[in-house]
Order: structure tokens, then sequence, then C-alpha cells
């Protein structure tokens, strides 16, 4: 019997990542178990993004240690697989695989060699592949919501981030595979696609047949797609069209999420980031000057190396002239192989958690002022969960939102309802249905279907 178990670390392209490698296994008859003691093959699908990354997964190794001699195989896949190397095997001699992203369309082979009793087996293409990878043997686990892949790798080369030594080089899937996959998984019922790129919106389709805002588009017009989410957008490659496809196609969810970093040109300089403030600021005045109204996101790093007060007084002021309805806040982690590694006036981490709190604060004010915009208004949403405690089911609005709301009766999760907006909380909006369950859910037939196929 081969079995394997799984645990994945990081952003949504891991999430996913992993969806493809179980659906492999599957295929290559090995059956999933529910917790690693019932598992031959034990996988750890890394990420490297920040902190102490590398360190975290040699402890979590140092754990499954324990497990040797019960005829177990180790493999660490991703970012700190692909970053540490073979180095890997030299401090934790029990693990046989480590395979980078960049790889895993060479898993089969490797599997093989692995089954064979071959150890230490690498799969580290770094920069070098041209390859994407596609493959149909997706074991997707959430049945409504599915995550497809345009885009791969990175090459912007930002001082702070490991991704372009980790993920390898940008490479985007021809359209016609992708709009493939969106229409096979809506066969399948899936209601809600996301499309995932590193940097999504630097699509550039191989056949050149459509830019990414035309692909867009055509996934929003693939029957039985009710919402089609994107992330996350460079605002280097950050167009116009995209804000006119949103504007025309009532599918694509009225969200855009648009990392800044920082709200000082000098520090975005540095960053190596290739844009001003002037230049995001236009950006934003694009999608605030749509028709619709769409949700503003972002992520900013505080404490980069050489950050003045006064540039960290510049990031405060632009969540205010931007107004997010969302921000994700960072401390600068020092990474491995990055230009940053060894940039000179490091912020000491006091500085980085004070900052760090004070952006939180005043972001928790702005988005208290913003969310009060959806007082009254009748949103659709789509049921993730529940109900809880308090009876309330729980869903996410086009925008993102997470909407919290009381209904005589229990929907299906995957159906699609109106709730009116009674009450607001800074990251959370409450409400009370007002419509019956649409379309009814997607159903468990649809991941029945998947794994059948598999
Ligand atoms: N330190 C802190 N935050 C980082 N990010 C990327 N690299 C680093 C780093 N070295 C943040 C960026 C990015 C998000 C996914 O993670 O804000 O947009
Ligand atoms: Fe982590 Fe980035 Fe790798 Fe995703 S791509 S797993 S966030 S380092």
């Amino acid at each position: 019997m081969k079995t394997f178990y799984i645990e994945t670390f990081g952003c949504q392209m891991n999430a996913h990542d992993s969806e493809k490698v179980v659906g492999t296994l599957l295929r290559q008859g090995y059956t999933q178990a529910a917790d690693e003691a019932d598992a031959t093959l034990i996988l750890y699908n890394t990420c490297s993004i920040r902190d102490k990354a590398e360190q975290k997964v040699f402890h979590r190794l140092n754990e499954y240690k324990r497990m040797q001699g019960e005829g177990k195989k180790f493999a660490v896949l991703g970012c700190v697989a692909q970053q540490e190397g073979a180095k890997i095997f030299e401090k934790a001699p029990y693990v046989s695989l480590v395979a980078g992203s960049a790889s895993y369309n060479h898993l089969p082979e490797m599997l093989a060699r692995l089954e064979a009793g071959e150890n230490r087996i690498t799969g580290l293409d770094d920069r070098q592949t041209d390859q994407t990878f596609d493959t149909e043997f997706t074991a997707r686990s959430n049945p409504h919501r599915g995550y497809i892949t345009i885009i791969e790798g990175c090459d912007k080369f930002c001082a702070y981030c490991v991704v372009p030594y980790t993920r390898g080089k940008e490479r985007s899937r021809s359209s016609a595979s992708v709009l493939a996959e969106a229409h096979r998984i809506a066969q399948l019922g899936f209601t809600e696609i996301q499309l995932l790129g590193q940097n999504v919106n630097s699509y550039r389709d191989p056949s050149g047949r459509r830019s990414f805002a035309e692909l867009l588009a055509a996934v929003g017009e693939v029957n039985g797609i009710k919402r089609v989410r994107f992330t996350t957008s460079h605002p280097r490659d950050f167009t116009r069209d995209i804000v006119a496809a949103i504007d025309a196609v009532p599918t694509l969810c009225d969200h855009v999420h648009l990392p800044v970093q920082s709200g000082s040109s000098n520090v975005l300089r540095a960053m190596q980031r290739e844009y001003t403030r002037e230049w995001y600021l236009e950006r934003i005045a694009w999608t605030k000057a749509a028709r619709r109204d769409i949700s503003l996101t972002t992520d900013i790093i505080v404490g980069f190396p050489g950050e003045t007060n006064g540039d960290f007084e510049e990031t405060l002021c632009l969540l205010d002239e931007v107004g997010y309805d969302g921000v994700y806040g960072f401390k600068y982690s020092p990474r491995p192989n990055t230009p940053a590694m060894h940039m000179a006036d490091s912020i000491a981490e006091e500085v980085k958690v004070e900052r760090l709190a004070t952006l939180n604060a005043r972001q928790r004010e702005i988005q208290r002022r913003n969310y009060a915009r959806h007082l009254g208004q009748v949103v659709p949403v789509m049921v993730e969960h529940g109900p809880n405690h308090r009876g309330q089911m729980t869903g996410r609005s086009t925008q993102n939102k997470t909407v919290n709301f009381a209904c005589e009766t229990v929907p299906a999760v995957g159906s699609y309802l109106d709730v009116r907006i009674t009450e607001i909380f800074p990251s959370s909006l409450l409400g009370v249905a007002v419509s019956a369950p649409l379309a009814p859910s997607p159903t468990l037939l649809a991941q029945q279907a998947l794994n059948a196929r598999i």
C-alpha cells in the first residue's frame, strides 16, 4: 500500500501546488492518509517568504525523525527545498527527496526513483525551466472555489524578496489551456475561479492571443462561473484595461489586491520596486474612477533597511489617501540570497514592532470608516461555513469581505444568497439573509466527479 500525508505552508500558490501534487500522487497509485502515522511517504510543502522559515522546517523535520525506522520516507517540497537544496540531506539525512516547485513536472519520475529505493533525489530546476506545472490531475480541496495558476515564477527581483530565487523565472500558460481548465471545472460544478500568479497581471499569453484583461474577461464569461478573482497584481503591470474589464464583466469580482510595500518613493527605490508613490497612486485613481465600487487591499513592509520616521509617515499618509479595505502588514525580514540582506541601516526589531502596531491601528480606524458604506446595503454572499455557536453563517462578499449573517434555514455551503448588512466591524460585516439560497451549491458530487477523474 502506497500512502502519503502532505502538510502545506505559505501562500495560495503553494496551497494550489499541493492540490496538484496530491492529484499526481493519486494518479501514481498512492492513497491519501488522514495523518502522518498512517503514511509511508510524508511530504512537507514549505514557504520561505519571511521569518526563520528554514529553521522551522528543520525543527519540524526533527519531529518527523522520531518516526524513522517505521519504513517511512520523507520529501521536502516548495520554496525552502529550492532555497536550501541538497543541504537539507546533510542536516536531515532521513529526507529522500528535495524538490522545488519548478521541478514538479518531473514528480512521477522522482517518485519512481524513490520507490526503487534511491535516496537523495533532487528536483532543483532553479531559474532554468520554461515549463509550467499543468496537470489535469488536480485534487481540489474546495468543491466550489477552484484555483487556476496562469503564471509561475517572478522576474521582478525586488530587493527583499526570495521568490525569484525559489520559484524560477516568469512563465505563463497559454490562454487556451487556462480557458480549457476553467470550462472543465465549471462543468464539474465550481462557481468561483481564482486565477493565481506571483505577479498575476504580468501574464503574457505565449500564443499572443489574449492580454491579461482579455483572459480575465474570457474566464468571467465561462458558463456557470459566478465569480472570478485574481491575485496577486503588481503595480508595474497594472493596466487600465483591467479596471475596464471589471466594469464590463459582472462576474469579475470588485476587488483588487495591489501591494504597494511602502508609501515613500525613497524606500520604493531602495526596494527596487520600479515605481514611485505618484505612479502607484495613478493606478489607484483609475481603479477608483470605475463605475463599480472596487475594494482595494494591499501589502506593506515596515522597517526595510534605511526606512526613516519620515518614510514611515508617508506610508501612514498613503493609507489615509487610498482608504484601503484591508492591509497585510509585515516586518521586514532579511532573506538569503536577496540584495537587501546586506544593506546598511537595518532597523531595530523594537522599531519594526512599533511601526507595525501603528500601521495596524491606523488601518483599523480607516476600515471602521470605510466599512460603514455597507450599512443597509444588500450584498450577494457565497456561503462558506456555519452555523457557528450563535447560529450565524459565514460567507464572503464579491469584495472578499467576511459576512456573518442570520438565516431562517441553514443554506448549503457554496450556495449564494443576498444579505442585508445591519452592523459593521473592523474586518467583517454582519447581516440578515433576505433571499432564499440561489443556485444550489455545486455539491460534493463535483468533488467526487473530480476525484473519479483522478
Ligand atoms: N520581509 C517581509 N515581508 C516580505 N514580503 C515579501 N518578502 C518579504 C520580506 N523579506 C511580503 C510582501 C509581499 C508579501 C507576500 O510578503 O509584502 O507582498
Ligand atoms: Fe512562500 Fe512566496 Fe514561496 Fe509562496 S511563493 S510559498 S509565499 S515563499
